[in-house]
């Protein structure tokens, strides 16, 4: 290693750095790291400082060349909803990643990935299936890996409980699933993204599943919204097959608010995580993000 390159800080490419979790990671890791991101369009979340690839990821043959000199790769890209075709090339292309980071060879490699979820959904969901095809490549690389496994997030532009909150300001009532008994431990994107940046500063190998501070029961936290709203929680009932005839339903409308799967992942009481140990700093709740969304911010 030359004089110069030993001085200058580790060069760390990110996989999707441009949605809710890039947003939150990339200046967490900005001062520790030099950044190359691939992703296909432009994002707002990247200044100068970022070296942008513009690339998709299902079409990247050689990665050798995005992979030259870097040291750590984060993983993130993934899609909520997708064709099968689609999940597997993406699955392939994330692959493809995981072997050219296996020749270079890279000093870390961390996937962010789910957490487990019913038997039926695992073999058999595109979403969950290619997934785990990425994740069980990671393991199996030989590179120092983490897989790291968040639930539900919370953070500005999040899809699901900044959809919550706004159908619940809008509308006087708000679907409730079976009889809300299961439960979410909602986590900050930020502790994730600070998650991530020790990840990527560590060695310890092996899959991290990440929890926030508070296991909720789905009705408390449906709760918890409409006081944030001084509003009377209001529900309208539908049981687990009304909830997915609905969600298939909306998709077939061009709805992208909820998916058949969310509702059985969430239903499947399997999303209430323990909160995650790992940080120096204590995780945030779920309450004071809420009362900030009622004060008007932050929406974004
Ligand atoms: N959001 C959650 O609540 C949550 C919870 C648990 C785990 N996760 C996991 O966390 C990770 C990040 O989630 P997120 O919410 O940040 O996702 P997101 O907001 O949808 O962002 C996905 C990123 O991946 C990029 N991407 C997608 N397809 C690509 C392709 N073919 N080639 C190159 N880039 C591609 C997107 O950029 P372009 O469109 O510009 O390509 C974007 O930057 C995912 O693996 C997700 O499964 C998310």
């Amino acid at each position: 290693m030359t004089a110069t390159s030993a001085s200058l800080p580790r060069l760390l490419l990110v996989g999707g750095g441009g949605g809710l979790v890039g947003r939150a990671v990339l200046p967490e890791l900005l001062p520790h790291f030099r950044i190359r991101s691939v992703h296909r369009h432009p994002a707002l979340n990247e200044g100068p400082e970022v070296e942008w690839v513009r690339a998709d990821v299902k079409a990247v043959d050689d990665w050798s060349p995005i992979l030259r000199d870097v040291q750590v790769v984060l993983n993130l890209a993934w899609y909520r909803w997708e064709s099968e075709a689609v999940f597997r090339s993406l699955g392939d292309g994330l692959r493809r990643l995981v072997d050219a980071a296996v020749r270079a060879p890279v000093q870390r490699f961390l996937q962010v990935s789910v957490p487990p979820a019913p038997p039926s959904m695992e073999a058999s969901l595109p979403y969950l299936f290619y997934k785990r095809q990425v994740d069980s490549a990671v393991e199996k690389s030989g590179l120092s890996y983490r897989i790291v496994r968040p639930t539900m997030l919370f953070g500005p532009g999040d899809v699901l409980l900044g959809v919550m909150f706004r159908l619940m300001r809008r509308y006087p009532f708000f679907p409730m699933f079976g009889d809300g008994t299961y439960h979410v431990s909602p986590i900050a994107v930020t502790d994730l993204a600070r998650a991530l940046r020790q990840e990527a500063q560590a060695s310890a190998v092996g899959t991290a599943d990440l929890g926030g501070p508070e296991r909720l029961t789905y009705r408390q936290l449906t709760d918890r919204i409409f006081g944030v709203l001084h509003k009377r929680p209001r529900y309208w009932r539908l049981s687990g097959r009304g909830a997915l005839r609905l969600t298939r339903f909306m998709v077939a409308m061009g709805s992208t608010t909820l998916y058949p799967y969310e509702v059985e992942w969430l239903m499947s009481d399997m999303l209430g995580l323990p909160p995650y140990g790992g940080l120096d700093v204590p995780l945030q709740r779920v309450g004071p993000y809420l009362e900030q969304l009622a004060e008007g911010g932050p929406a974004r």
